[in-house]
């Protein structure tokens, strides 16, 4: 049974949370038939864990009943109505928390013209990903540099399947979720970390973006362990993408090669994604998914050097327009 904070400081803990309850929110809303989610009925009056119904227009295909019926051949055969496969994507889309920074993110606008080969290749690795789900359910890795597009293509691909399946997709910010994840260990919060941690577990799909990306502790190694091993077990769909190497523990590599590194060396030579999530897991991860090497430029910088450059040729034209006139009295 859920619990929700009742505490003189409920108010405030629900803003710091707000994103974890929002999420658990919308998580379970659109199950709204499982009697097993009774706790958002039973939510406290006047908090905002409620069931909202709001009333449609009448399609003026189905007439409301959801249904349509197709010809085929001499045959008549009863499918689902489009509005309501629209509506359930629009509702997946909703639940899949995708930051809005990457809300206008397709596969249609992943810019490959001039690129090289390797995001050619990543962009149709993750078509044929989305054509193929679920006949074909290892995750995909994608391995890459700051700003290559990883993150733009792994969330395309949440949108193709809510879009066009109707599978529940959920973007997952692996540094946000191990923050909150701390912050449940905070006496005055009553949600529990497997609360927090339900939706990741449970979600169809999970896109786990930027694996790596925090500070190496024997606490973050077994939150990942915890998470990858669920999704694992369940046989559960993970994207990931990363921009560490993607290679076994640097240590072990030494060790089997016979090599010894100082830790200032050790240092210089960066950590690989082993080292970020531990070599056990590092190698679960490959079991789970399939590697996608991303190699090009950080499109950002190109986009925004792009823009400078325009500005600088604008001011440059102003400056060689002739300059005004001047009065002489
Ligand atoms: N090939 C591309 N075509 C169009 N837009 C792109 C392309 N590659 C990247 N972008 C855009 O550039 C920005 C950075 O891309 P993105 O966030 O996907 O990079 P990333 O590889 O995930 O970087 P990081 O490792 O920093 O998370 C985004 O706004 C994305 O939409
Ligand atoms: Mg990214
Ligand atoms: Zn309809």
């Amino acid at each position: 049974m859920q619990t929700y904070p009742r505490n003189p400081r409920e108010s405030a803990v629900k803003t710091l949370l707000s994103p974890i309850y929002t999420g658990v929110h919308s998580f379970y809303g659109h199950c709204a038939q499982s009697p097993s989610l009774s706790p958002l009925r039973d939510a406290p009056p006047g908090s905002r864990f409620k069931f909202v119904t709001t009333p449609t227009e009448t399609c003026p295909i189905c007439g409301g009943t959801g249904w349509q019926t197709i010809e085929r051949g001499k045959e008549r055969e009863a499918v689902r109505c489009e509005c309501r496969v629209r509506d359930r994507g629009e509702r997946l889309l909703t639940a899949a928390h995708i930051p809005p920074r990457y809300a206008g993110c397709d596969l249609t606008n992943f810019n490959t013209e001039g690129e090289r080969e390797t995001l050619l290749d990543a962009k149709r690795t993750a078509e044929q990903f989305a054509e193929n789900y679920p006949l074909e359910k290892r995750g995909l890795l994608f391995v890459g540099s700051p700003g290559v597009g990883k993150t733009h293509l792994a969330v395309s691909i949440l949108k193709r399947l809510m879009g066009d399946k109707g599978i529940q997709c959920r973007f997952v910010d692996y540094r946000e979720l191990l923050k909150q994840i701390q912050y449940t260990y905070n006496p005055t919060v009553q949600m529990t970390e497997l609360e927090l941690l339900q939706p990741v577990f449970e979600t169809e799909v999970v896109l786990l973006d930027e694996l790596g990306a925090i500070r190496t502790s024997q606490w973050v190694w077994d939150t990942v362990a915890h998470i990858l091993n669920n999704r694992y077990a369940e046989n559960r769909t993970t994207l990931i993408t990363t921009n560490f190497e993607d290679r076994a523990e640097r240590a072990l590599e030494e060790k089997e090669r016979g090599e010894h590194f100082t830790d200032p060396e050790r240092a210089v030579r960066g950590e690989t994604l082993g080292d970020r999530i531990g070599g056990a897991m590092w190698s679960r991860l490959h079991e789970m998914c399939q590697k996608v090497d991303m190699v090009g430029g950080d499109y950002r910088r190109r986009f925004y050097s792009t823009r400078l450059v325009r500005k600088r040729m604008s001011v440059k034209s102003h400056k060689d327009e002739p300059p005004p006139a001047v009065e002489e009295n």
